[in-house]
């Protein structure tokens, strides 16, 4: 990734917009040394869409189609349009294809809700507690074309307590999400990581395990 210049990102968004909302924060208060330069969503109706607007940053619609392929050179065009150095994804529910992980590679990142490798997919607050875990979290990775399974940059945890519903557990992570993601992005403005089609470098070398939330805070 060869820039000049604060970060550029593009956020892609399905729904609440939450993560997007923390990363927009995070550059606007100077924590996060990039801008946002596009949000973007597949559905017209998601809230995050009217917050980004509210806080003047510029929104893209692109509707789902049954044309895949046409639908992601769209989302790739708007993209592309908007300068962006690297593509967030911040709950986009639709699942990209290897050609657009291929276009974009080393440039697409993701949260998950889960301390990857466990629980990719859905329903991952469930399936925590259904698994008896005693420590769940979220995960920053590379997209790449296996559903959440590109290497993982960064996770933060938290325990999980014995009355604990998915609601409750989901909120405990969300805050989790909400340092997370602009950490990581923060890694990559600083220079210190760099990303490629198949991998992640910290300092110049290889990662060889996630980075914790605390261990990103003072790395
Ligand atoms: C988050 O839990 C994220 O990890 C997952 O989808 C949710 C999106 O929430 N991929 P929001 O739209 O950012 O509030």
């Amino acid at each position: 990734m060869s820039r000049r210049g604060r970060l550029r990102l593009a956020v892609l968004i399905s729904g609440r917009g939450s993560n997007m909302l923390a990363l927009a924060e995070a550059c606007s208060s100077g924590r996060v040394d990039a801008q946002i330069v596009l949000v973007l969503s597949d559905r017209p109706e998601a809230a995050g869409l009217r917050s980004a607007a509210a806080l003047g940053l510029p929104t893209a619609v692109i509707e789902r189609t049954a044309d895949r392929s046409g639908f992601e050179n769209a989302l790739s065009a708007a993209i592309e349009a908007s300068g962006a150095d690297l593509v967030l994804l911040a709950g986009f529910m639709r699942v990209l294809s290897a050609q657009f992980v291929q276009r974009h590679a080393g440039r697409v990142l993701n949260i998950h809700p889960s301390l990857l490798p466990k629980f990719k997919g859905l329903h991952t607050h469930e399936r925590a507690l259904a698994a008896r875990e005693s420590e769940h979290g979220a995960s920053v990775h590379l997209v790449t074309a296996e559903l959440d399974g590109g290497p993982v940059l960064c996770q933060a945890s938290v325990p999980v307590r014995a009355d604990d519903t998915a609601e409750s557990l989901a909120a405990r992570v969300l805050e989790q999400e909400h340092r997370l993601y602009p950490l990581a992005v923060q890694l990559l403005a600083a220079g210190r990581v760099e990303l490629t089609a198949t991998g992640i470098r910290l300092d110049g070398q290889p990662l060889r395990a996630p980075l914790r939330l605390a261990d990103a805070t003072h790395a």
